[in-house]
């Protein structure tokens, strides 16, 4: 199959959506990641998504609206929802929910858990592709399972070029780290992967405490379902919290760069959480790229701060570093 790179224009957009509808997969750039995209009602599309991105079954994915009314159709709003939903969206949160008795979803994309995850993305390109469809999309991001994320449209070529039917080039990713996913489908809110929206404002909004999985507060393991340890892992070994490199790694830097590494990606010079996870996956491509390529060993990166998105910073960072399965 030969991937095609549609523009940002309508012709593209309208390209797109016909390629969905007929049950194909395009990927498009939100204003997280890219996400792969296929018609969320069709099953043997969804089903599609999971053999392209050689998947995990069992790792339930995220249906994208135009509108919180839509999303609001297939799923069971509480009032908390509602408040989210108009404060964050369109914008990086997801939010897991009962679903709603009628829900069109297919069982496939929601792996029978009995909720669903769903977003509003912002971005226009992607907003106008969702309203043009009319019916929910999922989309995963757009890499083969357990690699690093993709934040352009090359960095979906290099990956699924030839798996998948087109890509929507919708520039670079603003936000750079993909949604905050909050559980509210239980007695209390439960933050299940922190993303573009900082727990901080989360909180805020809520008014009340965002309960932590046991495990992510102190950087481990993530618990939302289908969740591996192991994830946006590039080739080389990644070394966390380094107060040091050797000049045979290439290094990951947050501020000032350690002295003493011959290939260096800068996230933020000035130490902008913003600036640096927008950078984020950028960078470890190009180290992972230019690493092997010169013979180095591994990748260091040098500590980022746990506050607002440097929570989801360390956590791309930490299961980037877990020992591979
Ligand atoms: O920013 C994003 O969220 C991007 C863009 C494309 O929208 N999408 C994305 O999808 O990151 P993915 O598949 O890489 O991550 C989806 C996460 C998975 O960890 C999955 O376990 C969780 O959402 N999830 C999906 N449905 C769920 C459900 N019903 N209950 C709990 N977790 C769920
Ligand atoms: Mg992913």
């Amino acid at each position: 199959m030969q991937t095609r790179l549609l523009p940002d224009t309508p012709a593209g957009i309208e390209a797109a959506r016909a390629i969905l509808r007929a049950g194909g997969l395009v990927a498009f750039g939100t204003e997280t990641v890219y996400g792969l995209g296929a018609d969320a009602t069709n099953d043997r599309a969804v089903a599609a998504i999971y053999a392209a991105k050689g998947r995990p079954g069992r790792n339930p994915l995220i249906s994208h609206f135009s509108t919180a009314e839509a999303a609001f159709a297939q799923v069971a709003a509480t009032e908390l929802a509602r408040m989210l939903a108009a404060r964050f969206w369109p914008g990086p949160l997801t939010m897991v929910l009962p679903q709603a008795p009628g829900c069109v979803i297919s069982p496939i994309a929601t792996a029978g858990l009995g909720t669903a995850a769903v977003r509003v993305p912002a971005g226009a390109t992607t907003l106008a592709l969702l309203k043009a469809c009319g019916f929910p999309v999922v989309a995963p991001s757009a890499n083969p399972s357990g690699r690093v994320s993709p934040s352009d449209a090359q960095h979906v070529m290099a990956g699924l070029a030839g798996r998948i039917d087109a890509v929507l080039d919708c520039g670079p990713c603003r936000v750079g780290v993909e949604s905050t996913i909050i559980d509210l489908s239980g007695p209390v809110p439960v933050l299940l992967r922190p993303g573009g929206i900082t727990l901080e404002a989360l909180e805020e909004a809520c008014g009340m405490p965002v309960a932590l999985p046991v495990a992510a507060s102190n950087d481990a393991r993530p618990s939302a379902p289908g969740q591996l340890s192991s994830h946006y892992a590039p080739g080389l070994p990644v070394r966390l919290d380094a107060t040091s490199v050797r000049a045979d790694e290439a290094l990951l830097a947050f501020g000032a760069p350690l002295p003493g590494s011959p290939v260096v990606w800068n996230l933020s010079e000035g130490g902008d959480l913003h600036e640096a996870a927008a950078r984020l996956f950028a960078g470890l491509r190009f180290l992972d790229m230019e690493g092997q390529r010169r013979g180095l060993v591994g990748i260091a990166v040098q500590p980022v701060p746990r506050h607002a998105l440097g929570r989801a910073i360390r956590d791309r960072l930490t299961r980037a570093a877990c020992p591979r399965p």
